[in-house]
């Protein structure tokens, strides 16, 4: 049924909704983004958004907003404690996750800030299926270690596994006998696991790993970042989501989980983040930081204006109409790019298309990033920003050797309802050309190397000449054109 709504002809996405507001772009011309990665030190978190022509960095914080939201802002109720917005997005919370206790934050991560606190320690052990950045720096900050029990598809840029994001259950009942059940401070699944490419965990993954926490009293924390993209392929892909809507799956995981906590960013299209869970104990433990790091209970570091829209933002995603728009669009750059060849991760996941930059650059080692180099080439002959994921986002070792990535991906971001056809259309086309000129493209070195998060503000240079050489190529090609 759905293949018929959402697409037409050979497999074409379909916009299910009309731009009604605009912001106008620019394409600035190769020379200056040559000069503007250059200023950037290769890191595209450091490029001024005048010089980017197609944001896809991320999905965080930049989707678009719709109609109703805009107005919901309007009706915010400002106050310090206490506001009637904070009480709609709470009911909203209950009604969706059926969890009866909300402490809102500031975003994603500052609910990872406030679990780490709580529950890790030193020796902690938190297995999940992927970690993300921000969640392993909070945990190893607290002396805890993150254990990643993915099952062997994961990890396979070319795979038909349809949930790639699922736990290893055996792998998990070993892990828990070798630690014992005392030192794991709670399991964690991760949503539409953003690192290994946006790909979803099933529902009924998710209920082995229920049996295995109530055999053994452990607590099983659901990321919900990426939700939507994850209730999406739920529906999509799983005999058992199959005849359900799309809020029975919400409610089936939920029911599953004794922590539930978003990055609103992602989650309902709005800036913020909030932990749910129908414990007492927990809720009673977690409340005490908020206030702390956040800011009151009844808002949590979120302005009023973003708590009302983020209440219906969440209404929307329980709408299949809504939550297919991001998905649609990446299976189609993705099996666009793979007719003409190039390595992208598969099966399409949600929030962005992953192209596998160790194939896409075979010649360029480790230690040289080839994503990183990938990211800034592509930036240099399309204005498209991408986000390295790969070796640069991982941390060194203690005793400073790289650490290096399981997989080194570039990851070209599509904020939901944010971009045209015609703009992922002209995506593929340069992404086509780079690919067909890969042998110029050579690697990174750091100049300047941060020792937390460096991905965010490190900066780097290209290993020889590969950058002028680029451009050259490219006015040879494209002549004057942008
Ligand atoms: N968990 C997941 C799965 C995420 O993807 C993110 C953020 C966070 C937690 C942290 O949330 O940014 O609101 O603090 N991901 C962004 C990205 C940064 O670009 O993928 P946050």
């Amino acid at each position: 049924m759905s293949e018929i709504k959402f697409y037409y002809g050979e497999n074409v996405p379909l916009e299910m909704h009309k731009v009604r507001v605009v912001q106008k772009l620019d394409l600035v011309p190769v020379n200056r983004r040559l000069e503007a990665i250059t200023e950037a030190g290769n890191n595209t978190f450091l490029l001024k958004n005048r010089d980017v022509y197609l944001d896809m960095l991320t999905d965080s914080g930049v989707n678009a907003m719709s109609d109703k939201q805009m107005a919901a802002m309007m009706e915010a109720d400002d106050s310090y404690a206490g506001s009637e917005t904070f009480t709609r997005l709470e009911n909203k919370l209950q009604q969706i996750f059926n969890m009866k206790y909300f402490l809102p934050t500031h975003q994603g991560r500052a609910c990872e800030h406030i679990l780490a606190k709580v529950y890790v320690e030193p020796g902690s052990i938190v297995p999940m299926n992927y970690h993300f950045t921000t969640t392993k720096a909070h945990i190893t900050l607290c002396g805890g270690t993150v254990e990643e029990i993915f099952i062997d598809e994961a990890l396979k840029v070319k795979s038909t596994d349809p949930f790639k994001g699922d736990i290893d259950i055996h792998k998990l009942n070993a892990l828990i006998e070798k630690h014992g059940a005392a030192n794991i401070a709670f399991v964690r699944i991760e949503a539409g696991t953003n690192l290994i490419g946006g790909q979803p965990v099933s529902l009924k993954n998710m209920q082995e790993v229920r049996k295995i926490c109530d055999t053994y009293g452990i607590m099983l924390v659901y990321d919900a970042s990426l939700l939507a993209d994850n209730l999406y392929f739920n529906k999509e892909r799983e005999d058992q989501c199959k005849d359900m809507s799309i809020r029975e799956i919400t409610r089936s995981i939920a029911d599953l989980c004794d922590i539930i906590y978003f990055s609103a960013r992602k989650l309902g299209c709005v800036r913020g983040g909030g932990i749910c869970t129908n414990r007492n104990d927990v809720y009673m433990k977690l409340r005490e930081l908020i206030p702390l790091y956040e800011g009151f209970l009844t808002y949590g570091g979120m302005s009023v204006r973003e708590m009302e829209a983020l209440t219906v933002g969440l209404e929307e995603t329980m709408d299949e109409n809504m939550i297919n728009q991001g998905p649609i669009f990446i299976a189609y750059m993705v099996s666009e790019l793979q007719k003409r060849g190039v390595p992208v991760v598969t099966p399409a996941g949600g929030l962005g298309c992953h192209i596998d930059a160790m194939q896409f650059l075979s010649h360029i080692p480790q230690s040289e990033y080839p994503a990183g180099a990938l990211a800034s080439a592509l930036y240099i002959i399309s204005g498209i920003r991408g986000m390295e994921r790969g070796t640069l986002s991982e941390q060194r070792s203690s005793d400073g050797s790289e650490t290096y990535a399981h997989m080194e991906l570039l990851r070209l971001a599509l904020p939901r309802r944010v971009f045209t056809l015609s703009q992922v259309k002209f995506a593929i086309d340069r992404i086509s050309w780079l690919y067909e000129n890969r042998e110029i493209v050579r690697g990174l070195n750091f100049i300047e190397e941060p020792k937390i998060l460096r991905f965010f503000f490190g900066k780097l240079k290209p290993i020889g000449e590969w950058q002028t050489m680029l451009v050259a190529k490219f006015k040879q090609d494209f002549g004057n054109s942008l």
